[in-house]
């Protein structure tokens, strides 16, 4: 029996949101004469009693409507966030996530950001010295190497995030709907580098709204909708599942 490399069980997150009320004028002065606080707080689940397992070499995908709650999982296998209730579990090293706008310095350039994701990773300065030239190669990012990360387009930062991750030959990566801002090439480029991890045994979470890609490429599909579990499973039924609800 093969040992699961990520194991959630009974997950539950939380988020606090303030609502800042605009209110009529008329409202605004009710609320000055008897000083009340029009700040209200909140707060309310982001995920709820969710489980998810992923065995070895598995590539994993994660779908859903737009805040249902699937980068706020991803985050929670990171160790970002910390869930209130349940149990992670992840047996293996996790590259940094990838994420659209999230892991980098701004201020930074790219070669800086580069030495310092490695560096949290675990590895020495000549263990970085040695990857370097192909993480730069591989994000096609010679020329912008030594420009601050905040003046990066969003394709160019996702690449640079991608090749770092792929690079540290991580047991776990976590990749969050970066399929959608590269470019047709540098997403070809990606889905061939993920399926050599997959079958080098890296295990893959894969958030993204691309279905036909999801059913084609994942081994496993999780539906997750109204942050609540809706299906886990057959990838082609996943994709089914959502669609129909989509519609209706
Ligand atoms: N740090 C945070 N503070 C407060 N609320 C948050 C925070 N992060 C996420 N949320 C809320 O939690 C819910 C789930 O967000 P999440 O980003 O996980 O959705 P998602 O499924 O990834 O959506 P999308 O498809 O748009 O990326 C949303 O209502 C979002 O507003
Ligand atoms: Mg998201």
């Amino acid at each position: 029996m093969s040992q699961n490399v990520i194991e959630i069980s009974g997950l539950w997150k939380s988020f606090v949101v303030r609502h800042n009320r605009t209110e009529s004028l008329k409202q605004l002065f009710i609320g000055w004469l008897d000083w009340r606080r029009r700040e209200r707080r909140q707060s309310f689940w982001a995920l709820t009693d969710v489980g998810l397992q992923v065995e070895r070499g598995q590539m994993v995908g994660i779908i859903g409507p737009n805040g249902s709650g699937k980068s706020t999982l991803l985050r929670c296998v990171a160790g970002i966030l910390k869930p209130e209730r349940g149990e992670v579990i992840v047996r293996g090293r996790v590259a940094p996530m990838i994420e659209i706008g999230v892991g980098f310095h701004p201020e930074l350039t790219g070669e800086e950001n580069l030495y310092l994701n490695a560096a949290l990773y675990g590895l020495d300065r000549p263990q970085i010295e040695a990857i370097r030239p192909a993480i730069i190669e591989y994000a096609e990012l010679e020329e912008f190497i030594d420009v601050p990360i905040k003046n990066y387009s969003t394709g160019m930062y996702t690449r640079l995030g991608f090749s770092i991750a792929v690079h540290l030959q991580p047991e776990v990566l976590l990749v969050d709907e970066i399929l959608a801002v590269g470019d047709e090439a540098f997403q070809q480029k990606c889905l061939q580098r993920m399926m050599q991890l997959k079958s080098s045994g890296t295990s893959i979470l894969l958030v993204s709204h691309d279905l036909a890609k999801v059913e084609k490429l994942c081994d496993k599909v999780y539906l997750i909708a109204h942050s609540r579990l809706e299906f886990a499973g057959d990838p082609v039924k996943a994709v089914a599942i959502y669609r129909e609800k989509l519609a209706s």
